[in-house]
């Protein structure tokens, strides 16, 4: 199977070409480190329709097995990435955020800052970081690996997580 995936920068910013994003480059990186196969990146402003309108697009259109967003998790007025996700998302995926929230607190109590969601939509995973570089670097690595085998089980390709699991413990002896 192909592990197809998105990136969507949320920057108001960034959206109108006053700042530069590091973000969503630096999330690609990771992504392909971990063998995704990153098909689609894009930048759009802070707004709550604009938002859901891409995930629906990632999710039905494209079909990616994962979105991943970056910024628009915080206490701004104009940060409501995780609300745009809740609502176009069919099932929540609390561990994810939790697992985020948890390696964050371990590097700065600002971690407990991040609104970070996770939902499914179909076939599509949606993950939320937050939108400093340094953050979405700590935060998606703290996450990827787990999440292909949550991909294999929603994509049909395997149920097993026993099995999953033994093969892990083969790996790290
Ligand atoms: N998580 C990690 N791992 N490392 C960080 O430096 N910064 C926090 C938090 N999560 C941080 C983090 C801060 S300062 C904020 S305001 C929130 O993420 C929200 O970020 P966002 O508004 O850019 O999405």
């Amino acid at each position: 199977m192909n592990y197809t995936a998105a990136v969507i920068t949320m920057s108001d910013k960034g959206s109108q070409g006053l700042r530069k994003d590091t973000s969503g480059p630096a999330v690609e990186e990771i992504l392909k480190e971990n063998g995704w196969d990153v098909v689609y990146t894009n930048m759009i402003p802070d707004d709550f329709e604009t938002i859901k309108a891409e995930l629906i697009k990632c999710a039905d259109q494209l079909d990616v097995c994962l979105v991943m967003t970056t910024g628009g998790t915080g206490f701004s007025k104009r940060d409501v990435t995780p609300e745009a996700t809740h609502a176009v998302a069919d099932r929540e995926v609390r561990g994810i955020p939790e697992a985020m929230r948890a390696e964050s607190m371990k590097i700065t109590p600002m971690g407990m800052l991040s609104r970070a969601e996770a939902g499914l939509r179909g076939g599509t995973l949606i993950v939320n970081l937050p939108g400093s570089e340094k953050a979405a670097r700590e935060c998606l690595t703290a996450v990827i690996k787990p999440i292909r085998h949550g991909i294999d089980v929603l994509r049909g390709q395997s149920h097993d997580c026993a099995e999953m699991r033994k093969k892990e413990e083969h790996h790290h002896g």
